[in-house]
């Protein structure tokens, strides 16, 4: 079976775009969980642009499914993970000016500061998952620091073109072989929505794929039990 991960950030965004109460990402967890999400995830961003600290805490108390919280190797924000316990933390890199994750976390060139994090977060009995580009040299090197999976950035087979979509679909496939031949469990996400999704999650052993801006934008028109409940309706062929 491949667990979906539903990536609730944008239903926070539009609360912080009144900095009122609504849309509550709480409500959301819970209809994405009606909808068969078999888990959530939410980026806890140091600018705190959309997920807030409360979201986090209350998250923690009320999904029933796998909470996995993106975020940072920012001391702070390792603080709360290691005090909030969610199931999973998938490290990734952030810059302020960003719009969105771009590539992945590069652990060969931080290798110090995401040892220490992955440390950290396994003393406190958290599963850690490394959102990485899918380089073969990555993957080694997450193994070594010792995650237990891998999360493959989809983003640059999400936006190719032409005869570039099998090409970086291959680079995919090939991280993913190199992964699970290491024993690391296999994910991936970003950029991914109802039409290049099944390429994915066809990949050998693919275990997570953890989908957001996509799910949420048909919830606006379908509502957000229906949305989840589509993808994993795509994803049931591989159960
Ligand atoms: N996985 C990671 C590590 C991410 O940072 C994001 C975006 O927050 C996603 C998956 C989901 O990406 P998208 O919103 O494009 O589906």
């Amino acid at each position: 079976m491949i667990e979906l991960g539903v990536n609730i950030d944008h239903v926070a965004t539009v609360r912080q775009a009144r900095r009122t109460y609504e849309p509550d990402p709480v409500w959301a967890a819970a209809e994405a969980e009606l909808g068969g999400a078999d888990g959530i995830t939410i980026h806890l961003r140091e600018d705190r642009r959309h997920i807030q600290d409360r979201d986090v805490e209350l998250l923690k108390q009320t999904v029933h499914v796998k909470l996995n919280l993106e975020m940072s190797l920012a001391d702070e924000i390792v603080d709360i993970a290691c005090r909030v316990c969610p199931q999973q933390v998938s490290l990734v890199p952030e810059r302020r000016e960003e719009v969105t994750t771009e590539g992945g976390l590069d652990v060969i060139a931080q290798r110090d500061r995401t040892r220490a994090a992955v440390d950290r977060l396994r003393d406190a009995g958290i599963v850690t998952s490394a959102f990485i580009d899918p380089d073969p040299a990555q993957v080694a090197t997450a193994h070594e620091l010792g995650f237990n999976a891998v999360e493959l950035h989809t983003g640059a087979y999400a936006n190719a073109t032409g005869e570039q979509i099998s090409a970086e679909l291959n680079k995919l496939i090939e991280g993913g072989a190199r992964a699970v031949d290491l024993g690391l469990r296999l994910h991936a996400g970003h950029g991914l929505n109802y039409h290049n999704t099944t390429a994915v999650a066809s990949i050998d052993q693919m275990a997570e794929l953890n989908i957001g801006h996509s799910i949420i934008s048909r919830a606006v028109f379908v509502g957000l039990r229906q949305a989840v409940r589509e993808m994993k309706d795509l994803l049931r062929p591989f159960d």
